[in-house]
């Protein structure tokens, strides 16, 4: 087992990167409307990282192996598309679409990975369900995030959550650790058995990051090499946070002014997010 426990300084890196990557998610949010093509929202996102913030988009020219270099800055994943959607310009958003932009920026070294649903208009009822409910799927995972609780348990709140609701997780992709290196150890799986898999120790820090399906699990990818859909092309919907974990319990990396809060039932971080840093 070789997963990293960051020191002090490499901590506060990660608070800059998080909180970055993070303020790329507010600044899209207006742009986020009816007639915008993703590609359109790439190229305002790649802008304000290389321009304003002075971070490197981490997917550009990403290419871990088996795969063909990631072409775009950020993510774009539509209605159907779980996972790591191509930016197209000829890819127009239209009043109801739902989507998930990954952001993941690059500070100095360090990483900071975070993804939300953006609604173009008003979504359908079945839509805001499956994004509200995601939702409560990650925070009800990063919930369990503490000293001596496991990667099991984080899995596992989350499976129970999505599936009491009749939704599905989709269990080819996972949280990851993150710091120096975009992924690393460990696997943060989004399904699982309380009480197993590795302990958790303070100075880890991973993504929780839930695709939840409302049909079946089972996905496919694209012959883009990347775009990854439901195979019944049900709806899909994820959310992703950079977690910190401490003694106590967690610190979220990855907060902005715009960030969403914690859903009103998430009180087990209350204790922990009284000691984060602003
Ligand atoms: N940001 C994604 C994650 O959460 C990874 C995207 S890889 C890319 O792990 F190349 F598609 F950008
Ligand atoms: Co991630
Ligand atoms: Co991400």
């Amino acid at each position: 087992m070789s997963i990293v426990i960051k020191s002090a300084e490499e901590i506060a890196g990660m608070r800059v990167a998080g909180r970055l990557a993070a303020e790329v998610l507010d600044f899209v949010a207006p742009f986020v409307k009816p007639g915008v093509t993703t590609g359109e929202l790439d190229r305002l996102c790649h802008d304000y990282m290389v321009s304003v913030q002075q971070t490197v988009p981490a997917p550009l020219n990403y290419a871990p192996p088996g795969y063909r270099p990631f072409p775009k800055a950020i993510c774009t994943s539509v209605n159907h598309q779980v996972c790591h959607g191509i930016p197209d310009e000829r890819k127009t958003l239209k009043t109801g679409d739902v989507l998930n932009i990954d952001v993941t920026v690059i500070k100095d070294g360090f990483h900071g990975d975070t993804s939300r649903m953006y609604f173009v208009g008003e979504p359908s009822i079945a839509a805001r369900r499956l994004s509200e409910v995601t939702y409560e799927c990650m925070w009800r995972g990063i919930a369990q995030v503490r000293q001596g609780s496991t990667i099991g348990d984080i899995g596992h709140a989350i499976q129970v959550h999505a599936e009491e609701n009749g939704y599905s997780v989709v269990r080819e992709f996972c949280g990851h650790g993150i710091g120096r290196k975009f992924h690393e150890e460990p696997q943060i799986l989004h399904y699982g058995k309380p009480n197993t898999l590795e302990k958790l120790a303070a100075g880890m820090i991973f993504t929780v990051e839930p695709m939840i399906n409302a049909g079946r699990r089972e996905i496919k990818e694209l012959a883009d090499g990347w775009t990854i859909v439901t195979k019944d092309h049900s709806l899909s919907a994820q959310w992703e946070h950079t977690v910190l974990v401490t003694e106590s319990g967690y610190e979220v990396l990855t907060r902005s002014a715009g960030m969403p809060p914690p859903p009103a039932s998430i009180t087990g971080g209350e204790e922990a997010r009284e000691h984060e840093h602003a």
